[in-house]
């Protein structure tokens, strides 16, 4: 069988580091909203892994629900155009809202997220993003809980997919360009 590691040329995030990261982001996690109901919004495909792990270590009750949106087709190039594939179950009215994400590369999903579920009602709307690109940023969101800034290279893995594949690996790592070219 295929080696889909070998698809790699570097590993950026160990599952270790990972990890790591998520549980600090979850001790914040915790102080911030103690004595508040939270809603965890995970945004479909992508972030199912990191949903997983933060969810997991979070020692405290949540909710969880998941919203499918698409910004990409099968390329690796933004559109910028949000479409929703699934919504919300949950009602969202006074309700302390984290979505949680595993990227943000132009910003454009998130702050168009951001504003659609703040316009449903919700007390708050947080944003829990494990990678962030800096350089590839369009529009700049105001995200509370960042893992990691990484560099402006297709990155795959842990979530996060090119055409659909590579999401199950538990490393991050740069999909190597004779994958894609
Ligand atoms: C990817 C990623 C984020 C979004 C970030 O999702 O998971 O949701 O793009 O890009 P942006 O900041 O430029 O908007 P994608 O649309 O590929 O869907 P997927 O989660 O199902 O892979
Ligand atoms: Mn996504
Ligand atoms: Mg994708």
């Amino acid at each position: 069988p295929a080696d889909i590691q070998g698809d790699l040329s570097e590993v950026l995030l160990s599952e270790a580091e990972i990890h790591a990261r998520i549980a600090e982001l979850c001790r914040e996690i915790e102080r911030d909203y103690e004595g508040r109901d939270l809603l965890l919004v995970g945004v479909l495909r992508g972030a199912v892994m990191v949903m997983a792990d933060v969810s997991r270590e979070l020692r405290r009750h949540i909710e969880m629900d998941w919203m499918a949106v698409s910004s990409y087709g099968a390329g690796t190039q933004s559109s910028g155009v949000v479409r929703i594939l699934k919504d919300l179950d949950s009602d969202l009215t006074g309700r302390d809202v984290l979505i949680i994400e595993d990227i943000i590369d132009s910003g454009l999903t998130l702050s168009w997220l951001r504003e659609n579920l703040s316009s449903r009602g919700a007390a708050t709307v947080e944003i829990c993003a494990l990678l962030r690109k800096p350089a590839a940023a369009k529009v700049e969101v105001d995200v509370r809980y960042v893992g990691f800034d990484i560099p402006n290279d297709f990155v795959v893995g842990y979530g996060l997919d090119y055409a659909e594949k590579y999401r199950n690996l538990r490393a991050v790592g740069v999909l190597a360009p004779h994958v894609y070219s």
